[in-house]
């Protein structure tokens, strides 16, 4: 039995990854494939209890060092206990965020360091890197836009404002352009445009 592939979702907040991510959902449904849909940060008990602590706006005083062994706890957790097993046992996975968040969340944007969050990704995964990674980019201004839209009261990592989510996007692109591994998706189309691009990549891999 061959092993699972483990495909990531990311992007800026607001930039239609969940729908992104719904969509492939549906379309691996309808083909029958085997696999498991998880998010980051949570997916484990014990890591939605950590996601609570970092999202929730009552921890503003939370330092970014905090912020990103947190992250990284919650990846630990989930890594070991849903992705590994599940892909070892031929099940996809697919995961709505992943180690990338973190290179651009923390490293970049909060500035703790990419060399620092490339290290910590790796010890907290044991080595476990995505087969594919759907970076799903759009302007700041367009995400903010999609955001008001929805209505939905901001969390802590949304509360930092544009010019955070400008850094995170550079942080983004950069990655990206450190790894073929990470497939840049122009967001600012249709959710069927954008999808297609998704579609291509995943066939394509296959
Ligand atoms: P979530 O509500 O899951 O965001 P979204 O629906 O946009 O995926 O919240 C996760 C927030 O945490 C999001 O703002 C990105 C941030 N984050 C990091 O800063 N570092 C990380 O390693 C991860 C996984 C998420």
């Amino acid at each position: 039995m061959g092993k699972g592939l483990f495909i990531t979702f990311e992007g800026i907040d607001g930039c239609g990854k969940s729908t992104q991510f719904e969509m492939l959902k549906e379309y691996l449904l309808s083909k029958g494939e085997k696999f498991i849909v998880v998010r980051e940060p949570g997916g484990t008990v014990i890591g939605e209890k950590i996601r609570e602590i970092l999202l929730s706006k009552k921890n503003d005083s939370m330092v970014p060092m905090t912020e990103l062994f947190l992250f990284e706890a919650a990846r630990a957790q989930i890594t070991e206990e849903v992705i590994k097993p599940n892909i070892e046992k031929g099940i996809s996975v697919l995961c709505d965020r992943f180690f990338d968040s973190t290179y651009a969340y923390q490293g970049y944007a909060r500035k703790l360091g990419t060399d620092t969050t490339d290290m910590l990704n790796k010890l907290a995964t044991g080595g476990l890197e995505p087969d594919i990674t759907f970076l799903i980019d759009i302007p700041v201004s367009v995400a903010l836009e999609r955001r008001g839209k929805r209505g939905e009261a901001d969390d802590r990592m949304e509360a930092l404002g544009t010019s955070f989510q400008e850094e995170v996007r550079k942080g983004y692109l950069e990655a990206a352009s450190k790894s073929s591994r990470i497939k840049v998706i122009d967001g600012n189309s249709t959710p069927d445009d954008v999808f297609e691009k998704v579609k291509e990549y995943y066939e394509a891999l296959k």
